[in-house]
C-alpha cells in the first residue's frame, strides 16, 4: 500500500495561487508543448461521487486547480479523509466517517462554487439531510437550480429554503423516479445520476446530457457497482442498488483546457503541442478550427494545434449541447476570430450572458457588435427574451494593448490570449480567477514562451 500523504490535516498541496494582476507584452507566437491533466468539469462531480461509497476511493489524473480545493475543502468539512495518492496528482478519498456539516462552515469553504448542489442526493443517502449553501459560479448567466429541486423533490426529497441557503431531508429514503429535462442540464443530470444510483427502484432520465464528462461519471459509478444504461436518443435509465464501493478512475482530460490553448495558437499565430488532447472528445471543435484556418496535427499522445493557412477566415458558430460546439470553447476562439478576415458570427444558445468579455477585445480594437436577435438556426430560449447572446466580429482588426479586467473564467483565458496576440502592452487583472480551471497557466506560458510578469510574487494558497 502506497504511502499516502494527509490532505486533510494539512493544507491540500496547492499550486502557487497567482497574483491577481498580470503584465503582459503581447505580439509574440506561443510556441512549445504544454500538457493538461483531468477535465475540471468531470473531476469535482467524480469527488462527490466517492461519498455513495462504503470504501475509500481512488482518482487518477486530478489537475491542482482551485474549484478541486473548493471540493476538496467541502469534503473534508463532511468527515471525507483526502490524500494525495503515490503520485501529487491521484487523490485518495476515504468516505467511511462522513458527518453533517454546518451551513456558515459550508458556505464559507463553497466560495463560488456551484458543485455544492451535487452534495444534496449523496449526503441524502448517508445522512437523510443536506445543507446547501446560495450558490455561485461564474456570472454567464443567472444560473438557476429550479431544475435540480425538481429532480430532488421527485426522488422523494423533502426541500427548506433557509435564510442563507436550503436544507433537505429524506424522510422515507429516496426511490426511483421518472423524470424528463427540460433542457439538457450537464448538472441536472449529474444530479440525476448521483441520486439515482442508490434510490430504491428504477430511474428513467429523458432529455439528459451527454457530454464525455457526463459518459465518464457514468463509467466511475458503474465500476462502484451503479447500473446504468445510456440508452438512444438523450434517455439514460438506473436501477437502485444496496451498495457502492470505491473506485479507482483516471479522470478524462480537459477537453476545453486544450480548446482554450488551440485557440491562443491560432490567435497568436503560433504552434503549440497539447499533451493529453482526444481527438474523440473535441470533433466539433476541430472542424471549426479547420475552417478558420487552424490545422491540427493528432498524436498518441495528444494534438499539436498550429495555423495552416496564411489568413485566417470567418465563419458562423452555434454553440450547443454535446456533440455540438461547446460553449465552453467559443470565448478564447472569439479572440482569433478578430483576426479573421470577413464577418464571424457567434450564436450563444447555452447560457444567456456569455459576451461579457467582448467589451475588453473592443477596448483594444476589435469590431464586435452584440444582439439580442438568435443568429442562427439552433432552438434558443433567449431569443424573444432580450439577452445579448448573438456576436458577430467584423476582422481582420489588429489587437492593442490595455488595462482590462477579467470576468470570468474562460472569459479570462481570453483577455489573457488577447493581451499576448495585441501589439504592446497590457494590464490583466483578476486574473487569479483563471486557476479554478486552468493548472498552472503562468507556469504554461512561461513554457510557451509568453513575455510578461505577475505583479507580485506568487502567493501560495
Ligand atoms: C456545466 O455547467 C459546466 N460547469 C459549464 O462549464 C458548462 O458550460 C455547462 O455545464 C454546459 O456544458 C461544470 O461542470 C462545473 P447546465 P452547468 O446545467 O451544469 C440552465 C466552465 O467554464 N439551467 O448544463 O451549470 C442554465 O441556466 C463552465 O467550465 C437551468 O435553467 O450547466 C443554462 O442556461 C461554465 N436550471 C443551461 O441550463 C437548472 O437548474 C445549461 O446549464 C440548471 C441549468
Amino acid at each position: 500500500m502506497t504511502e499516502t500523504i494527509p490532505v486533510g490535516a494539512q493544507p491540500f498541496q496547492s499550486a502557487p495561487v497567482h497574483a491577481s494582476v498580470m503584465h503582459i507584452n503581447g505580439g509574440k507566437p506561443l510556441n512549445g508543448r504544454i500538457d493538461i491533466k483531468g477535465a475540471k468539469n468531470l473531476v469535482t462531480k467524480a469527488m462527490v461521487a466517492s461519498l455513495l461509497g462504503t470504501t475509500p476511493s481512488v482518482l487518477r489524473n486530478v489537475p491542482d486547480i482551485s474549484d478541486v480545493r473548493v471540493v476538496a475543502g467541502l469534503l473534508d468539512l463532511h468527515g471525507v479523509k483526502i490524500s494525495h495518492g503515490e503520485h501529487l496528482d491521484d487523490l485518495v478519498l476515504d468516505p467511511r466517517a462522513v458527518e453533517q456539516a454546518h451551513m456558515a462552515e459550508i458556505n464559507a469553504y463553497a466560495g463560488d462554487s456551484r458543485i455544492p448542489i451535487l452534495f444534496c442526493g449523496p449526503l441524502l443517502h448517508r445522512l437523510g439531510e443536506a445543507l446547501i449553501p446560495d450558490l455561485g459560479g461564474c456570472k454567464i448567466g443567472s444560473r438557476p437550480i429550479d431544475y435540480h429541486l425538481a429532480v430532488l423533490r421527485s426522488f422523494g426529497a423533502k426541500v427548506e429554503k433557509l435564510p442563507e441557503g436550503i436544507r433537505m431531508t429524506a424522510p422515507d429514503g429516496l426511490h426511483g423516479a421518472k423524470i424528463e429535462l427540460p433542457y439538457p442540464s450537464v448538472g441536472a443530470t449529474e444530479q440525476v445520476l448521483l441520486t439515482s444510483t442508490l434510490a430504491e427502484g428504477i430511474t428513467v432520465l429523458k432529455g439528459a446530457a451527454v457530454e464525455p464528462e457526463i459518459i465518464d461519471l457514468v463509467a466511475i459509478l458503474q465500476k462502484m457497482g451503479a447500473v446504468i444504461t445510456v440508452q438512444a436518443d438523450r434517455v439514460i435509465r438506473v436501477e437502485g442498488v444496496q451498495e457502492l464501493k470505491g473506485y479507482v478512475h483516471r479522470a478524462i482530460c480537459d477537453r476545453n483546457e486544450a480548446a482554450s490553448w488551440a485557440s491562443a495558437a491560432l490567435a497568436t499565430e503560433g504552434d503549440i503541442t497539447v499533451g493529453g488532447a482526444k481527438q474523440e472528445d473535441m470533433m466539433a471543435f476541430l472542424n471549426v478550427f479547420r475552417k478558420v484556418g487552424g490545422g491540427f496535427e493528432v498524436m498518441e499522445d495528444g494534438i499539436r494545434f498550429y495555423q495552416a493557412d496564411s489568413e485566417l477566415h470567418s465563419v458562423a458558430i452555434e454553440t450547443d449541447v454535446h456533440p455540438g460546439f461547446m460553449t465552453d470553447w467559443q470565448q478564447p476562439l472569439v479572440v482569433a476570430l478578430t483576426k479573421a478576415h470577413g464577418m464571424s458570427v457567434v450564436h450563444e444558445t447555452v447560457y444567456e450572458n456569455r459576451f461579457k468579455f467582448t467589451e475588453a477585445l473592443v477596448q483594444m480594437g476589435a469590431n464586435i457588435q452584440l444582439y439580442r436577435e438568435c443568429l442562427g438556426s439552433v432552438h434558443c430560449r433567449f431569443g424573444e427574451r432580450n439577452f445579448f447572446h448573438s456576436a458577430v466580429i467584423a476582422g481582420p482588426t489588429g489587437l492593442h494593448g490595455a488595462d482590462i479586467v477579467v470576468p470570468d473564467l474562460r472569459g479570462g483565458f481570453s483577455h489573457v490570449v488577447a493581451a499576448l496576440s495585441a501589439q504592446g502592452h497590457s494590464t490583466v487583472r483578476n486574473v487569479g480567477i483563471i486557476s479554478r480551471g486552468y493548472e498552472r497557466f503562468t507556469e504554461k506560458l512561461d513554457a510557451l514562451g509568453a513575455d510578461f510578469d505577475d505583479d507580485a510574487a506568487e502567493v501560495r494558497a
